[in-house]
């Protein structure tokens, strides 16, 4: 280098400490951000090399074009020094080890909101609701048997749900072993989650109050308002002096809380073959927009059937009990006023990104 005699050596020697400098400040960084802090010191606007640019303006005339070389030369150098350590940080990064499944270019704004499948939502919302009542959230297997869906409910052989244009029947047989009086069960989807009732009551003696939500399975054509796969909550309570009152309380509790307050319910009588006296609930709202004010049906209930007792091995003099079925979809559809229920299973994010976390 031709200006290496003379004042340029003190210049070259600049040099080199600057990049032994920078080296050492990127070893110990571990961060985008610091490396960032660090950048700035050696190459921002008022950063090391800065100086030593302005520096060249010092040198005698027939020096500056070589100490300009070598500046540009320890730029460059500087420059990657900076370059394999963001490549070195971004390879450990938590979204790149996933495979690139996080997006990091997300805005924040984004990121900060979560969204949730309103079904997921109203699931966790009627869960949270019974819990404060101190139901406990039970499973049952979706992969039921005859006696366990309509039998031990007390379903008659004749009932139009046992048909096998109505219900999915699998080939296969299981043996129950001693609880059904065949020797093997045909195997089906189940048609509703009153089956867990007849599993938790065979598992456990009372007191019970448990809640179970899970997909049901009906043979019925898609359309607006059916889907031959859907979701049901069934709430259990077996106690003694169990009544309608308790029964009555705990879904007026249920549909106030739903609703966020103004909400009144009414019992109709009807009939389900596994509870006496059975009864269809409707609620009556200013807080369902369109639907305000209007009797909307959401619920069967009644009193545990004694032969259901009995099926189960309890005492139906010494207990009493009541239950009730909620359709997940239903409660959906009416508190979002959603009128197609195909929605909830297309998957398009234009739909589901309008039920926030914080909705529910
Ligand atoms: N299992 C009924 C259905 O799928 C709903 C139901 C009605 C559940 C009355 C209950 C009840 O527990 O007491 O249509």
């Amino acid at each position: 280098m031709p200006g290496d005699r003379g004042l340029m050596r003190p210049m070259v020697t600049k040099i080199s400490d600057i990049l032994s400098a920078a080296r050492g400040a990127v070893a110990g960084v571990t961060t985008h951000a610091d490396l960032d802090a660090v950048r700035a010191k050696f190459l921002g606007p008022n950063g090391v090399l800065r100086e030593l640019m302005k520096s060249i303006a010092d040198l005698p005339k027939g020096d500056r074009p070589a100490a300009g070389q070598a500046v540009n030369a320890c730029k460059s150098e500087m420059e990657e020094i900076f370059r394999e350590k963001f490549d070195f940080i971004e390879s450990r990064d938590v979204s790149t080890l996933l495979g690139g499944r996080i997006d990091p270019t997300l805005s924040e704004a984004c990121a900060a909101e979560i969204f949730c499948h309103p079904l997921t939502g109203v699931k966790n919302r009627v869960l949270e609701i019974f819990s404060k009542l101190g139901f406990c959230a039970v499973d049952g297997p979706e992969i039921e048997t005859e006696w366990f869906c309509f039998d031990a409910l007390n379903t008659p052989q004749s009932h139009p749900s046992r048909d096998d244009r109505d219900t999915f029947y699998f080939d296969g047989t299981l043996s129950v072993g001693n609880v059904s009086k065949r020797n093997s069960e045909r195997l089906m989807l189940r048609t509703h989650t009153s089956t867990v009732q007849v599993r938790t009551m065979l598992r456990q003696k009372p007191p019970i109050r448990i809640l179970s939500q899970g997909r049901v399975f009906r043979k019925d054509a898609i359309d607006a308002t059916h889907s031959p796969n859907f979701h049901q909550c069934e709430g259990l309570v077996v106690d003694e002096n169990v009544t309608v009152c308790d029964l009555k309380s705990t879904l007026d509790f249920f549909f106030a809380e739903l609703t966020g307050g103004e909400c009144e319910i009414r019992m109709r009588p009807s009939f389900f073959p596994f509870v006496s006296p059975g009864f269809e609930v409707d609620f009556r709202s200013g807080n369902l927009g369109k639907l305000s004010n209007r009797w909307i049906e959401a619920a069967g209930c009644g009193m545990v059937a004694p032969s259901v007792f009995g099926n189960c091995g309890y005492d139906a003099a010494a207990v009493s009990g009541f239950a009730f079925g909620v359709g997940i979809e239903r409660l959906a559809m009416l508190l979002f006023g959603v009128d197609d229920i195909r929605l909830f299973f297309q998957n398009d994010t234009r739909f589901l990104r309008q039920f926030p976390m914080a909705m529910f």
